[in-house]
């Protein structure tokens, strides 16, 4: 009962709020037919994403964890004229997937996907000096999230907004004798964010087509 009715009213409002867009569409469905996980962000979540990034004017943005790239298309869409994703993947497969979908989109001059563990491509990343990324979506592996807000902040400026994917795991995350390494890594990232002076912080938790979760938004009010 309770699923039935977030999927159900989720396709609601999505179908009321979320125009179809027909490279998103297109995204889902060549990484369905790719055999990816399901696991993409929810239509109106990925707006909720573009709207965040849209209303703080974000020209940089970079994202941990791409899949098909739906979200970064998404994210994309935030974009101004000259501005750029940065996205990072770690399977092959799924940056080729996404790839095709950038191009497909007409994206592929604005999105930039690095294949390889995070871990390793974001000091390589971090090596670039790029820009301030003035927003960054973390959404990989659970498990290293404490290690992907550590590297955000030293990619980030005053004012950058950093989004949390997955840190509800169907209330999960208040069990403190958990096993599961994704629970064990949100609740290391809840226990860094309770000390770090450097953001203002907060979580939400969410239901949906993708069930119980949530994420974390963190504003970083100096780096
Ligand atoms: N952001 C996507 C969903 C990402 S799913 C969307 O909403 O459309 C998580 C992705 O993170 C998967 O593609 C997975 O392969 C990737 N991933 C897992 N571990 C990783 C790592 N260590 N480094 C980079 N990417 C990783
Ligand atoms: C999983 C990962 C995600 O990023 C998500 O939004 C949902 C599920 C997973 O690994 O199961
Ligand atoms: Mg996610």
């Amino acid at each position: 009962m309770t699923q039935d009715i977030w999927t159900t009213v989720d396709n609601y409002v999505s179908e009321m709020l979320v125009s179809p867009d027909k490279a998103l569409d297109a995204a889902l469905e060549a990484s369905s037919d790719a055999g990816l996980p399901e696991i993409a962000v929810a239509p109106n979540q990925g707006k909720f994403l573009m709207l965040l990034a849209r209303s703080i004017n974000a020209r940089n943005i970079l994202e941990i964890g791409t899949l098909g790239g739906y979200s970064t298309i998404w994210l994309a869409r935030a974009l101004p004229e000259g501005g750029r994703v940065v996205t990072l993947e770690a399977v092959a497969r799924h940056a080729e997937v996404a790839r095709a979908n950038f191009k497909r989109a007409g994206l592929a001059d604005v999105i930039d996907v690095r294949l390889g563990k995070a871990l390793d491509t974001l000091p390589r990343l971090a090596a670039e000096k790029p820009d301030p990324f003035d927003f960054i979506f973390i959404d990989a592996d659970k498990e290293n999230i404490p290690d992907y807000f550590t590297w955000s902040l030293k990619l980030a400026r005053p004012g950058s907004m950093i989004i949390v994917d997955n840190v509800i795991r169907d209330g999960e995350v208040i069990n403190a004798r958990s096993k599961d390494p994704s629970v064990r890594g949100v609740r290391r990232f809840n226990e860094m964010l309770k000390d770090e002076k450097r953001v203002s912080a907060t979580s939400i938790q969410t239901v949906g087509v993708k069930g119980y979760d949530g994420f974390t938004l963190a504003l970083v009010d100096k780096v």
